[in-house]
Formats: structure tokens, C-alpha cells, sequence
């Protein structure tokens, strides 16, 4: 018979026409990695634990929060994409899959059991696909306050969280931090802080999670040596270059100044956190007006991957033996892939309705792709971001990602579009994307690929109404 509710491990939700989640994520919410304790987001959250050792660490947030936890509470605009259901999972119009830890900031605040806490749960948000991004992921929550009220005579709080900051452990690590610590225009002091202020808790914020990355990377080498000295042959050890990261400047509604840090791997420069001084707004509404403080997301995947050498997002809600049976939680040894099977790529090509090809942004991305929300940490798009306006339209990227892994699942590596193309005389736009299938696991078939594709296609045609070429 048909319900209007929406079952989330026993809670039960009324849906409305703000509902798009679909039931392969639903199925997946109960899976909760972080809390698998071999599992390598289990380890790698544990490890990132490790070096705030005083903090209090919540790991079993439920992930359905009101749209006032997850973005009013943090102060996001009512137009900021991120808000947008072709970013966002929607139980119904109150209620969204969280899709950052912050969502639980407010709460833990207002709690005030302990100045340092840690925050870990699944994420959720409709992307791309590709070996980076998967629509559930992992992400750690850290803040740290101070009590103005609570410091003790003749000390001023500046000089109390310089202090703190001597006594964090040191490192000697070389990192780039071209910036000033506030910018009037790119990254201002908020009004309820002195400059010294904000720049102690800046310091103590880079300093904790500097501690943090070179924790990794010693045992990321540690890793890697494990797995040359298990292999038979005794394989040489690869030379590893030295370990180079930067802070950048940023931007997120809830905290100011802002920055994120990256690592340079493997040739580029990747994002692995986003972290600023908490907006105070939030500790006021949080009953906790004398509080000032700090707060960074990390992006656990990101950070496993790298310190495991894991290629494929994929790999983490693998059931397979030959990927689990891999991780110890007494000793990070680096992954052998067990195999690599072929990968099977397929074309589709459409002339888009109408009505959205009238607006030729209704589909944004590149060959390169050009999700919204690229970020590890991963970020929500800025309000400039070019989504904001499609978030009424019937079409976008997104759409095509998901009905791609609700007919394939985890059989497709990644999508992009190759094509594009706008017909001179009707105006027309044409897309063409490239559906890449591989399993992980075994090989697939002609047969099972085509079949996959063929629904695929099916499924564009019903779902949006484009004319396959
Ligand atoms: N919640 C942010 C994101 O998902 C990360 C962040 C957390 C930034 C805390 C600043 C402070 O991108």
C-alpha cells in the first residue's frame, strides 16, 4: 500500500514534495563506517582523535537534522546553494541529510560539556561521480573555546590562549601561510574580537591541525614501509617526496576569518579541510555568549586516502574480504589493490527538452567536470556559485549522476561529460556524457554493461523527457 512516510532506521518522516531521497541511499544510511572499528574511516577518524586528546569525541550523531541545523543555525543565506534540492538530500521540508558535521556545532555548544570536542558522522550530497566523490562521506567536526569569563586574574584571554598555544606539541613541519591573519575585505575580524585575540586562536586552530597532517604523513611512510616489507620480493621502498602544504584563505558563513589547508599530492594541490575563528553569533544563540573559539571540518576519505593510498572512493563501502580483511587498527599498513578489472566505457548522447535548453545553464560542467560542490571537506559552494539559479529548474548535472547510480550503483567509476553541442539553426543543445563502468571487484560482462547502459538511457528519456541521439 502506498505510505507517505519515510521510515530512517525506525524514525518516521512525512514526506511532501521537497522529499528526493532516494532509497539506495536510505539503505546505505544504517552502514555508518566511522563506527566499523577495522574499518579504515574508523581508523583514520581514531587517529585524528589521538591528537586532541582532552577533547570530548561524539561519533553517533543521528544524520537526519532539521534545515535549521544544518544551515540556519549556521547563518547560510536563504539563496546559498547548498540549500538547493539538486545539492541536498531532502527528508521533507524540514528536514535534510546532513550534509556537514557543522550541522551539530549549535547543539554541542549549548551542551557545554567540554571547551574541545570532536564530531563525527556521515555526510550526504548529491554530486558527480568519479573516484573522489561518492554522495555519502565522511566528516570530523573539531572546535575549541575559551571562556572570557573564566581567565584568571591579571591574565588577559589573548595572553591565556597564547599560553595554550605553547603548550601544544610542536612540529617542524615547513608550511606556506602567505596571508595576513584577518583582511579587512577578503577575511575580516569579527567586531566581538581584538586582533590579538583572533590572531592567538588562529595560531592554536593552524598549529592543532598541522599537528594533525604530519601525524598522517609519519604514518603514511610507516605504511607504505609495512606493505614493502610484507611483499615477498621485498619491493624497494619509493622514494617520498617531502611533505609540502599551505594555508589558503576562505570563506564559509559561519566562521570569520576563514582558510582551508592543502597538501601537495601527487601534483596537485588538494583541499582537505576548512576550518576559522566560530562565528560568534552562533555561541551567543547558543546560550554560551562568553565563549569564543574555533572549529575546522575534515574530510575523512580524503585524509584515508592519502594515507593508505586507496584510488577509489568506492573502495570504502566495499563488503569484499580481499578489501576489509586489509586494515588493522594496531598497524596502518599501505592497500595492495587485489586487482584491477577492465573498464567498460559507453556513450550517451541527447538532445535536451525544451524548456531547458533554453536556458543554457540549466546543465552546467565540462570535460573537466564542474560539480558545485568540489570540496573535500568538502565545501559548499559559495553563494556565487553558478547553481543558485538552477535550483528551481526541472534538469541539472546532478539528476543524471543520480539516476547513474541508482540503475549501476557502484559499477560506474566515474561520468563525464565529453560533448556538448547547440544545434545553429533550432538552438538546440545536444549532450553527450561518458558512462565509465567498472566493477572493483570482478569483470563485467557485455552483456550485464549494455544492459546497465540501455536502463540508464531508458531512465533519461522517462525521468526528463530528452530525445536520445
Ligand atoms: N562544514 C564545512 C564544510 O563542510 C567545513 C568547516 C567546518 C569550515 C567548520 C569551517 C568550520 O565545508
Amino acid at each position: 500500500s502506498e505510505s507517505n512516510d519515510l521510515l530512517v532506521e525506525g524514525k518516521s518522516y512525512k514526506t511532501d514534495s521537497w522529499t528526493n531521497v532516494p532509497s539506495t541511499i536510505l539503505s546505505a544510511v544504517p552502514r555508518r563506517l566511522h563506527q566499523q572499528d577495522s574499518h579504515p574511516i574508523a581508523i583514520t577518524r581514531k587517529l585524528i582523535e589521538s591528537r586532541f586528546p582532552s577533547y570530548q569525541h561524539h561519533n553517533d550523531f543521528f544524520p537526519v537534522v532539521t534545515v535549521g541545523q544544518n544551515f540556519d543555525s549556521l547563518g547560510f543565506p536563504m539563496d546559498h546553494p547548498g540549500r538547493s534540492r539538486t545539492d541536498t538530500y531532502y527528508v521533507n521540508k524540514d528536514h535534510v541529510l546532513q550534509t556537514h558535521t557543522s550541522a551539530h556545532q549549535a547543539d554541542v555548544f549549548r551542551a557545554n560539556t567540554s571547551p574541545g570536542f570532536t564530531i563525527s558522522a556521515d555526510v550526504y550530497r548529491r554530486d558527480a561521480i568519479d573516484r573522489s566523490h561518492y554522495p555519502i562521506f565522511h566528516q570530523m567536526e573539531g572546535a575549541m573555546t575559551w571562556d572570557r569569563n573564566a581567565v584568571p586574574e591579571g591574565k588577559t584571554l589573548a595572553q591565556q590562549i597564547w599560553e595554550d598555544v605553547e603548550n601544544l606539541p610542536k612540529h617542524n613541519l615547513v608550511v606556506e601561510d602567505p596571508n595576513p591573519p584577518t583582511h579587512a575585505e577578503r577575511n575580516p575580524l569579527q567586531k566581538d574580537h581584538s586582533q590579538e585575540e583572533a590572531e592567538a586562536m588562529a595560531v592554536h586552530l593552524k598549529r592543532s591541525l598541522e599537528n594533525v597532517v604530519v601525524e598522517i604523513f609519519s604514518k603514511a611512510k610507516e605504511a607504505a614501509a609495512a606493505a614493502a616489507a610484507a611483499e615477498p620480493e621485498g619491493a624497494p621502498l619509493e622514494e617520498q617526496a617531502p611533505l609540502q602544504v599551505r594555508w589558503i584563505e576562505a570563506y564559509f558563513p559561519f566562521t570569520s576569518p576563514s582558510w582551508e589547508l592543502e597538501i601537495f599530492w601527487q601534483g596537485d594541490w588538494l583541499e582537505v579541510l576548512g576550518c576559522g575563528i566560530v562565528q560568534q553569533s552562533i555561541l551567543n544563540n547558543a546560550d554560551v555568549p562568553s565563549r569564543v573559539g574555533w572549529a575546522f571540518g575534515i574530510g575523512l576519505e580524503r585524509i584515508a586516502m592519502l594515507l593508505y593510498e586507496i584510488p577509489d572512493i568506492r573502495l570504502f563501502w566495499s563488503q569484499d574480504p580481499r578489501f576489509l580483511s586489509q586494515f588493522d587498527q594496531k598497524l596502518i599498513r599501505r592497500y595492495v589493490p587485489f586487482s584491477k578489472y577492465p573498464a567498460a566505457p559507453r556513450d550517451v548522447a541527447f538532445w535536451l527538452p525544451k524548456a531547458a535548453a533554453e536556458d543554457s545553464k540549466t546543465v552546467t560542467g565540462t570535460a573537466a567536470g564542474t560539480s558545485s560542490t568540489p570540496s573535500p571537506a568538502g565545501g559548499h559552494p559559495s553563494a556565487e556559485g553558478a547553481n543558485a539559479e538552477f535550483a528551481t529548474l526541472a534538469f541539472h548535472e546532478n539528476d543524471i549522476m543520480e539516476i547513474v547510480r541508482n540503475t549501476a550503483g557502484d559499477l560506474v567509476e566515474d561520468v563525464t561529460l565529453v560533448d556538448e553541442f547547440v544545434h545553429p539553426k533550432t538552438g538546440r543543445k545536444s549532450l553527450c556524457y561518458r558512462i565509465n563502468y567498472r566493477s572493483l571487484e570482478r569483470t563485467l560482462s557485455r552483456e550485464e554493461t549494455n544492459d546497465l547502459h540501455e536502463k540508464i538511457r531508458a531512465e533519461l528519456v522517462e525521468k526528463f523527457g530528452v530525445q536520445l541521439r
